[in-house]
């Protein structure tokens, strides 16, 4: 048994994309998955900041992460990396969706998505889209998408009506909003992911102490200020991560939402089948898939 009270499968050379990787929980992912020797391709979106994750992660596991480039609030730039990860390996057997971000202010993307809704949600199903066909080829692939419980608070579904928030925009309904979108792809995934194998499940990594929200100004600063003491390590939030990506009781198990290690309900709207489809067919239309 390992510090983590679980059995892991064999890591050595598995290939491991992980999301905003520079960073919290995608970094304390990248580095536990390295000391399992795994293959591990951080995604970043500053050169600099992976840049330097990358040689911290080196130092600290012996194991050299490799690093692609992609600001998530540009699809374009999602589907160049997709192209330059897949033409870099055989495979994927772990896909990590974590890069993400809570913004006080309404922004539209180049591409005319909510920036919230794009980063958190559209450039990882497109991201995940792209990259099956190497999944498939993994014996045990693995997406693990990280959400939040924040998506208790979009207790009203999916926002099909207006997607970019144009009426009574705030920064904690649209990240609530685009935590419970991570949730349902995730369900959808499992769903359509069975025949080939591939599961799919979504964690909440409880509060951790990172950079989340630090831009932010008064609020959520506040609101981390006085929930120190409840506060997890980077390290810690990402415990529940790397047990969805590599321990060996999770072998098959799909369409599930951890937390601590255990499954937990998420919440009721996210349950509804009929949202998952719809949301699905939605973000295949708003990133394009087909062209
Ligand atoms: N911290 C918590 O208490 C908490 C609780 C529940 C869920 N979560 C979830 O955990 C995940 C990781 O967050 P964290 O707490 O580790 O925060 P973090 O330290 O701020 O890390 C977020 C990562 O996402 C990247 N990112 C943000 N915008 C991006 C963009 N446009 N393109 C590409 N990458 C982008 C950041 O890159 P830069 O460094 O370049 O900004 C960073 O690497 C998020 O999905 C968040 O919703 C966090």
């Amino acid at each position: 048994m390992g510090a983590m009270d679980c059995l892991f499968r064999d890591m050595r050379d598995a290939v491991c994309v992980v999301t905003g990787a520079n960073s919290g929980i995608g970094m304390a992912t990248a580095e536990a998955l390295s000391r399992q020797d795994a293959r591990v391709l951080m995604v970043c979106r500053d050169r600099k900041r992976g840049e330097s994750a990358a040689e911290a992660i080196a130092v600290q596991t012996g194991r050299t992460p490799e690093l692609h480039i992609a600001d998530f609030a540009r699809l374009e730039d999602v589907r160049t990396v997709a192209a330059s990860i897949a033409a870099s390996v055989g495979r994927v057997d772990v896909l990590v969706n974590n890069a993400g971000l809570i913004t006080p202010t309404r922004t539209i993307t180049e591409d005319g998505n909510e920036l919230t809704f794009q980063v958190n949600h559209l450039s990882h199903f497109l991201l995940t889209n792209l990259l099956l066909d190497k999944m498939r080829l993994s014996r045990d692939g693995r997406v693990v998408t990280v959400s939040s419980d924040a998506h208790f608070r979009a207790f009203t579904g999916i926002n099909f009506d207006d997607l970019t928030f144009s009426k009574d925009y705030d920064g904690f309904t649209a990240y609530a909003h685009s935590k419970l979108a991570n949730i349902m792809f995730c369900y959808e995934l499992a769903r359509r992911g069975e025949a080939a194998g591939i599961t799919s499940n979504a964690v909440h990594p409880g509060l951790v102490g990172t950079n989340f929200g630090m831009n932010e100004g008064g609020v959520v600063r506040l609101f981390y200020r006085l929930a120190r003491p409840f506060i997890l390590s980077a390290e810690k939030g990402a415990r529940t991560v790397v047990y969805c990506s590599a321990a060996a009781e999770l072998g098959g198990i799909s369409g599930g939402y951890f937390y601590k290690m255990r499954p937990k309900p998420s919440s009721p709207v996210s349950q509804d089948e009929g949202q998952w489809n719809r949301l699905w067919e939605e973000s295949v239309r708003l990133t394009d898939m087909t062209a």
